[in-house]
């Protein structure tokens, strides 16, 4: 019998319910494409399910997903995430309720972010195309400034203090970098991984990532180039000679900044994709664009990224002949269809292009 997958949706805010059912869509055409069958159910786990239930817009007062909502997500094969972000909510509270939440109790300790630049797409970076620009980032995605650790004393006093640390386990470094060496010796490049860090003035966990880095690499992939850069530098280089980069490994918030940077020289917001993954459990996909509130219902927003995010839980989910034939539906349509990437710029409606895609994905 055909393999069964169950996928959790969260359309989440905003243009996310949107975007995600282009990508079910196309879900749908490469299940037929690939043999498989798939089984979808949403979740309303949204800024405003969390307002009418009588949570506070300026605090966190209620969760925004509970405990055993989560347990019940654990059920599924993979989870499909459109947007996360409501202006109605202060900034902090879904984000850090349900994203960071779900990444976090899920074990997604990568965040792999493919920067990829799709023929016919305008590149704001002069003379590079598409042979240019095709990289991929993983970012750590459970730990370094993102724990939550540190804490504040003297609120609102002239001696108010406050500390965000920066928390690295050597498991938790060793695991993500383990996952890079493995992701570049996949790729077919030049076979070079880049750790990203500030090793000249972080000196405790950028030396803890460099000699993992190195320790690793020598042991068990003798076989893949090391470099190193500062993350200063990488902003530089991704700039000047994005041609420059094979695969890339960094911190968690290092790897959240470069990746914005990674997403505007593809061709911005609606074509760049992410995967919160744990490698041994549940993987969540997304676009890496925010909810857009001023183009929601409008049918304005660029659904690539949401399809984007879905061939990417297509290939987790072993399905790779499904995987390539969205691939290569994306790259016709932007190629050969798109006038341009922009909300409303694209010469199609959102669901005009969900359809051009599935089309292209059955043949
Ligand atoms: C991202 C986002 C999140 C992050 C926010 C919304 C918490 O910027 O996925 O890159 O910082 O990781
Ligand atoms: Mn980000």
């Amino acid at each position: 019998m055909a393999a069964e997958h169950r996928i959790a949706v969260i359309g989440g805010d905003g243009t996310g319910p949107e975007v995600v059912a282009e990508g079910l869509k196309v879900l749908q055409a490469a299940a037929r494409v690939g043999g498989f069958a798939c089984e979808t159910e949403a979740f309303d786990f949204s800024g405003q399910r969390y307002l009418s239930r009588g949570g506070s817009p300026t605090e966190p007062t209620i969760p925004v997903i509970t405990d055993e909502e989560i347990e019940q997500l654990k059920t599924f094969d993979a989870i499909y995430l459109g947007a996360v972000g409501d202006p109605d909510v202060a900034p902090g509270i879904l984000e850090k309720g349900l994203l960071l939440r779900l990444r976090f109790a899920l074990d997604q300790y990568i965040n792999l972010r493919p920067v990829k630049l799709y023929p016919g797409v305008p590149c704001p970076l002069a003379g590079k195309g598409p042979e240019d620009v095709d990289f991929v980032i993983v970012r750590e995605n459970t730990e370094g400034l993102y724990t939550g650790m540190g804490g504040r004393q003297y609120p609102d006093t002239p001696h108010e203090v406050a500390t965000q640390i920066m928390c690295n386990t050597r498991h938790g470094v060793e695991r993500c970098l383990r996952y890079a060496f493995e992701t570049c010796r996949r790729r077919d490049d030049k076979k070079m991984l880049t750790l990203v860090h500030k090793t000249n003035v972080l000196t405790n966990c950028g030396d803890l990532w460099f000699r993992a880095f190195n320790r690793i690499g020598e042991a068990d992939y003798p076989d893949v180039r090391r470099d190193y850069n500062h993350v200063d530098a990488c902003c530089m280089w991704m700039v000047k000679n994005p041609e420059y980069y094979d695969t890339i490994v960094t911190g968690n918030m290092f790897g959240d900044i470069i990746t914005d940077l990674g997403a505007m020289i593809q061709g911005g917001m609606g074509i760049a994709a992410g995967g919160n993954i744990n490698p041994d459990g549940l993987s969540m996909f997304e676009p890496i664009g925010g909810s857009a509130p001023k183009y929601t219902g409008q049918n304005k927003i660029n659904p690539l990224a949401a399809i984007a995010a879905m061939q990417m839980m297509l290939a987790e989910l072993g399905e790779e002949k499904a995987a390539d034939a969205v691939e290569k539906a994306i790259a016709y349509v932007t190629g050969d269809r798109l006038e341009g990437m922009a909300a409303g710029r694209m010469g199609y409606t959102t669901r005009e292009v969900g359809d051009l895609v599935a089309e292209a994905v059955a043949g």
